[in-house]
Order: C-alpha cells, then structure tokens, then sequence
C-alpha cells in the first residue's frame, strides 16, 4: 500500500509516524511546501525504522505531486492549525484554498486514490474536498469522529477510573467544539452503561470536556493537537489496507441517511479496502437526532462560506 501524507507538521508527520510503526504500508510520501522539511522529516522518522521495527519506507518531497503517483490512500493535513481560542470554522480562509488545490493535484497522480481529510475546518474541508476532485462519496472521509470519540473514552475512563480498554464510545455530527455529539446514552464500560458509573452531573461533564478536547489542548500546546490526530488517522489507513470493515464515526458525504443530504458530517460508517463501504444507521433517540441535526445546521452554515473562499 502507498500513503501520501499532506503536510509535513506536527499533525502529518505523526501521521506518517504511526503508519510507519503500524507497518501495514510499503511506502508513505510525506509532501510539505517548506523547502527540505518533508525530505528532513521522512528522514528522522526513517531513522527510526530498526529502533521501532518497521519496514515500510518514508520519503519525502517539496511539492513535487509527481512523487505521490499512484497512492492509494491520501491524508491532507494541509493549512493552518488554530492558536488558542480560535474557533476551526475561523481556519476556513486560509485552509479552503489550500485543500482545494492539494485535492486537485492528488487526484491528478492518483485517479483512483481515496482521501482522507484532516484540516480544518474538517467537515466543510471533506465537502470541498469531494466537490473539487469529484471522487465517488465512498472515496472521500473525513476524520474527526474517530480522535472525538478517542477523547471521549478518554474522559468516560478517568471520570469512571478504569482502563480506556473498558470503554466502548462514539461521536458523530460535526467536529466542532459546540456541535459534535457524544452518544454518552450508548456509551458502556465492557457492555455495562456508563450510566451505572457516573452520576448525570458528572456523565454531563465528560460530555462537555470531549466537545473541548481539541480547543483544551490547543490552550496547553498554543497550537492544534497532533499525537492523537495522528493516531486516529494511522488507524483509519489501517482498516482501509487490511480491509477491515470496521466502523468509526467519519465525516461522510450524505445523501438521505440520517434525514440529511448534501453534506459531510460524522456518522458511522465501515471502513474497509474502498474506504467508506457504508454508512451505518443507528437508532438514535430524540434527544441524540436532535443534536445531529442541530449540528448538522452548524455544518451546513460553514458550507455556506466555501463558495465565498474557496
Ligand atoms: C483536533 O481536534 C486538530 O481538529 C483537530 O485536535
């Protein structure tokens, strides 16, 4: 399997690093506009190779798209992070531009690669993403859900103390501070509801903490998080290269599922060898359609601008 990786930041190359260590591609092209910072990165990182075991090769190249031919998965990480108190929805004047035209000159090497949007604005960049290159819908993901849904398990461990191995928990709706939605009524500690664990007060606040965990670490690290985007994104490419139909809550483009159309957002969907190979309809209750469709406003709003910025 070959994986370019977009960006050769904190967020891409720890991309590029747990693929690496995963060690379920052959070859990974790291691509940074920054003269010499990909050809440095892949190089670090490939120094790595007998100290953490892997085999795949890492290259890197200053935009030259020629070097990522024949992918069959790319990640953009692309653009600008946020700096503390910034919004992702603020990012999308700079990033939608950026996208567009990494998206463009993906396809134009690799026609029949599958992407995998990480910058942000996330669920607005998916839906440019998938309109500029004119993929088909199950070519295009967008990762959001997954690293939520990390952060969610998170705070449900540390707020109930046990392993996060324990917990089984997911996000969908947008990747926004304010409209993603942790499903903490189907949220289990080893199939037991965490309600049995945690008071409403309390499940309340891992709610409220997994809707901030990228703003709260964005205040610690004056910049966007990187280690679990990364991660998270490494274990999207690993389903799609081993096929394994596993779902995740992924910004997908919709088409009538959950009552919404034309739009990216996270819902759970397989993910396997033709990336999303479907998208999963879980019964949700009032209360959880409500909040997808509120977030789903959200994400439609911030559409709206690409027409302005892109
Ligand atoms: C985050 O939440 C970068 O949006 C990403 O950390």
């Amino acid at each position: 399997m070959k994986v370019t990786v977009v960006g050769a930041g904190a967020v891409g190359a720890s991309c590029a690093e747990y693929i690496a260590i995963k060690d379920f591609a052959d070859e990974i092209v790291l691509v940074d506009i920054k003269e010499g910072f990909a050809e440095g990165k892949a190089m670090d990182l490939m120094q790595t190779a007998s100290l953490n075991g892997f085999d795949s090769t890492i290259t890197g190249t200053t935009g030259d798209y020629s070097k990522t031919a024949n992918s069959d998965v790319a990640v953009i990480t692309s653009g600008i992070p946020r700096k503390p108190g910034m919004t992702r929805e603020e990012l999308i004047g700079i990033n939608a531009g950026i996208v567009k035209t990494v998206s463009e000159n993906l396809i134009k090497y690799s026609p029949n690669v599958i992407l995998i949007v990480v910058s942000n604005p996330m669920d607005t960049m998916t839906y440019l993403a998938a309109k500029a290159t004119g993929l088909p819908k199950n070519r295009v993901i967008g990762m959001g859900g997954a690293l939520d849904s990390a952060r969610f398990k998170y705070r449900l461990a540390e707020a109930i103390d046990c392993p996060q191995s324990d917990i089984s928990a997911m996000v969908i709706g947008g990747h926004s501070d304010v409209g993603m939605v942790p499903l903490i009524e189907k949220a289990t500690r080893n199939s037991v509801p965490v309600a049995e664990f945690l008071t409403e007060e309390k499940a309340a606040e891992v709610v409220e903490a997994t809707k901030v965990g990228g703003a709260t670490l964005t205040k610690l690290l004056g910049t966007s998080a990187w280690y679990a985007p990364g991660a998270a994104v490494s274990e999207l490419v690993r389903a799609i290269a081993l096929d394994s139909k596993k779902m995740f809550p992924c910004s997908a483009y919709l088409e009538g599922e959950y009552g919404l159309n034309d739009i990216c957002i996270g819902v759970p969907v397989l993910i396997g060898k033709n990336g999303i190979e479907k998208v999963v309809e879980i019964e949700l209750s009032e209360a959880e359609k409500a909040k997808l469709n509120t977030s789903a406003e959200g994400v439609s709003k911030t559409n709206g601008l690409l027409s302005v910025e892109a």
